[in-house]
């Protein structure tokens, strides 16, 4: 496949190309070797799940996304260009059209949520106070938080806090955003309502999307695409409807674990409420 350059413009041909894409990627980490020639793409817009147990690289293959880490051998491409060998120069570009939501949320904590909002906004010139604050405004309706503006995030519970760190991550106005592990420690109705946030924000602003979790409940609402990591290796890449046909016996242990989390409760009626 040929490589493309589209600098400074969006959209165009790319249809038939991958927005990003692992092309047997390993990286060892000393003698451990947590990817082990893993291969995966998801086209513009998608949602790309990557599953998997606690320590099989999820993390880590999000780092290699946004240029952190480099692979020991194969490629990586990123908003339709090859970044394997990008200078730190050349991946602050691609930041500025990838960026990641932390696990932690990584929140400035002596900040307002307003001012958390609107610190990407700052760095551009173009926007006065009033205009920044009407972003802002809108950033955290459409998460869901508005009424939290002049809060501190330490007054926020988990699920709230990265729901502003998505608003965050969206004030740069991204073309994909990643996102580590955005269920983990929240209840279940606020975990659903994060990913109904998630799929939202796809539709609205036609987001390409990586979403990391071993929550396979999350997993099947949003994904367009899976790869299943297991001791370094993809042993499932396809759709949601081919997972679940999927022989592999970890695979399966993955899907019928899923059952057993919340027995017999669908909660997924009340995320109506909040809409
Ligand atoms: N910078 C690093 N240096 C050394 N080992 C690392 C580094 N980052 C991750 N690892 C190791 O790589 C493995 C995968 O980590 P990670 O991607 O964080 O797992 P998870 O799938 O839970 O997100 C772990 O064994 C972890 O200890
Ligand atoms: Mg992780």
């Amino acid at each position: 496949m040929t490589q493309q350059n589209n600098h400074g413009h969006h959209g165009s041909p790319e249809h038939t190309q991958p927005y990003l894409e692992f092309r047997n990627v390993s990286k060892s980490f000393g003698e451990k070797r947590v990817l082990d020639d893993v291969s995966f793409h998801a086209f513009p817009g998608e949602t790309l799940c990557i599953l998997g147990r606690s320590g099989v690289g999820k993390s880590v293959s999000l780092h290699h996304i946004m240029g952190f880490l480099k692979p020991d051998s194969g490629r990586v491409i990123v908003a339709f260009e090859d970044i394997t060998d990008y200078s730190e120069d050349e991946l602050e570009r691609i930041r500025k059209k990838v960026t990641m939501v932390f696990q932690n949320g990584a929140l400035f904590d002596s900040l307002t949520v307003g001012e958390n909002v609107a610190f990407p906004l700052r760095e551009r010139r173009d926007l006065d106070e009033a205009q920044t604050y009407q972003i802002v405004d809108g950033l955290l309706e459409m998460v869901g938080v508005k009424a939290m503006r002049d809060q501190l995030p330490s007054d926020l519970s988990t699920g709230m806090k990265r729901s502003v760190a998505i608003a965050r991550a969206l004030a740069a106005q991204p073309e994909c955003v990643l996102y580590d592990e955005p269920t983990t420690m929240v209840d279940p109705l606020m975990a659903s309502l994060l990913g109904d946030l998630i799929q939202k924000l796809k539709d609205q602003l036609k987001l390409t999307s990586v979403v990391v979790t071993h929550d396979m409940r999350l997993a099947k609402k949003l994904a367009d695409r899976i790869v299943f990591l297991h001791e370094g290796r993809a042993i499932f890449v396809g759709t949601v409807a081919e997972m679940e046909k999927a022989q592999d016996e970890v695979v399966r242990q993955f899907l019928e674990l899923d059952t057993l989390v919340i027995p017999g409760r669908d909660i997924s009626g009340y995320s109506t409420l909040y809409t």
